[in-house]
């Protein structure tokens, strides 16, 4: 009998503690934490792009904070071979090799794929190759795939079912499960990313046995703009009893440190990100990145509260205009508050004032306010002026 990740998965959280080896490390107990090459290469990178990622990521501390997948996205791939089997392009020599040099630094290696013919930017999909790749990918030492829609939806989708948008929907599901039952026959412990935008509530079917999915994409790209970053984060609300231990949300990668984005900015986007639950796949030039944008992605208070082990994604407990307060329960009944200023700064003058019971608490509070990195107390109608766009993320270990 073969058994999916989910069903070993569960098996592993039921044996607990009495049987800690083998089963010791589910993939994704905790939201993933790395690196992605799309958001700041995109398809023009190389092996050695891929490398001084790999070498920043130690040196910058960020491995031991817990990024670990140093993650190609598109443009790796070449021609398939006679045999059917997929090589990498002139840009990738040798993957088996990057992998152990990946592997060597203690750090795991994550590819990219399509369902499709082609990949989103027009390289070789696994179509009709599934079972082969997912075995390639295995010997190679890949540790992580994120599997992009891209051509499936005209290659086979519209043309398979043309006027049926449901039944297209079923293709769909049907290909990423393909994938799936793939990469369970390679036998290699790999994560499984869902890139198809959100489509068809992939929330209510990604997780479980069938499919598999250990984070899907719950919308449509991010660029590194404010607005966007809103736009993807609000979309969040509503989706959190979906997310837990082995199946995230994924609002996409990082663009903390890309763009023109400001300090605020990438403070709230980080903080936002954590308090999600979402994977935390930094998206930036690691090997030249500024020490103001390592501190933020080296936060390693913000980073507990991502990788806090109850799994629970945040909800928004309240909106007053322009200001968002959302509040996410963490292991041992501590809570984690954040205040989000999405519009204009607001000074002493007019400043925003905390509800304390509209988040479920009664009188003043202590707390440590995660990015001073100092105790904080909060009182009801406490007066917080926040900049434009800026945050506040508070931690408080006993709610009351
Ligand atoms: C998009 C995907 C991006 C990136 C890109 C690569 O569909 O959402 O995250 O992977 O394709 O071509």
């Amino acid at each position: 009998m073969r058994l999916s990740r989910h069903v070993l998965f569960a098996l592993t959280m039921a044996l607990g503690s009495a049987c800690s080896s083998a089963f010791a490390d589910p993939v994704a107990a905790t939201p993933p934490m790395g690196w992605n090459s799309w958001n700041f290469f995109a398809e023009k990178v190389t092996d050695a792009d891929v490398r001084a990622a790999a070498d920043a990521l130690v040196t910058s501390g960020m491995r031991d904070a817990g990024y670990v997948y140093v993650n190609i996205d598109d443009g790796w791939q070449g021609e398939r071979d006679a045999k059917g089997v997929i090589h990498p392009n002139a840009r990738f020599p040798d993957m088996k090799a990057l992998a152990d040099y990946v592997h060597s630094k203690g750090l795991k290696l994550g590819i990219y794929t399509s369902p499709g013919p082609k990949t989103c930017a027009g390289f070789t999909g696994s179509l009709g190759h599934e079972a082969q790749d997912a075995k390639t990918y295995a010997a190679w030492g890949v540790d992580y795939l994120k599997y992009d829609l891209c051509s499936f939806i005209e290659d086979q989708m519209k043309t398979k079912a043309p006027n049926d948008p449901a039944q297209q929907m079923r293709l769909m599901v049907d290909a990423y499960e393909r994938m799936h039952t793939a990469l369970v026959a390679a036998g290699r412990p790999i994560v499984y990313s869902l890139c198809q935008y959100g489509w068809d509530a992939v929330w209510e079917w990604a997780p479980g046995a069938k499919v598999g999915g250990n984070l899907w994409r719950t919308t449509g790209d991010i660029t590194p703009e404010w607005d966007r970053i809103y736009a993807l984060a609000s979309q969040q609300a509503g989706l959190a009893s979906y997310a837990g231990p082995g199946h995230w949300n994924d609002p996409d990668m990082l663009e903390v440190g890309n763009g023109k984005l400001t300090a605020a900015e990438n403070r709230a986007h980080f903080s936002w990100w954590a308090m999600l639950a979402a994977p935390l796949l930094a998206g930036n030039d690691l090997a030249h990145m500024p020490v103001e944008v390592k501190n933020i992605l080296g936060n390693r208070d913000v980073i507990a509260i991502d990788q806090d082990p109850l799994g629970k994604q945040a909800t928004r407990a309240y909106a007053e205009g322009e200001v968002e307060v959302w509040t996410r329960p963490l292991q041992n009944g501590a809570m984690a508050i954040a205040i989000f200023n999405v519009g204009s700064a607001r000074y002493d003058t007019h400043p925003f004032r905390l509800n304390l019971s509209k988040l479920g608490l009664h009188g003043p509070q202590q707390g440590k306010d995660l990015w001073s990195g100092k105790p904080i107390s909060l009182a009801d109608k406490q007066a917080i002026a926040l900049a434009h766009h800026d945050v506040m993320l508070i931690r408080v270990d006993a709610p009351r």
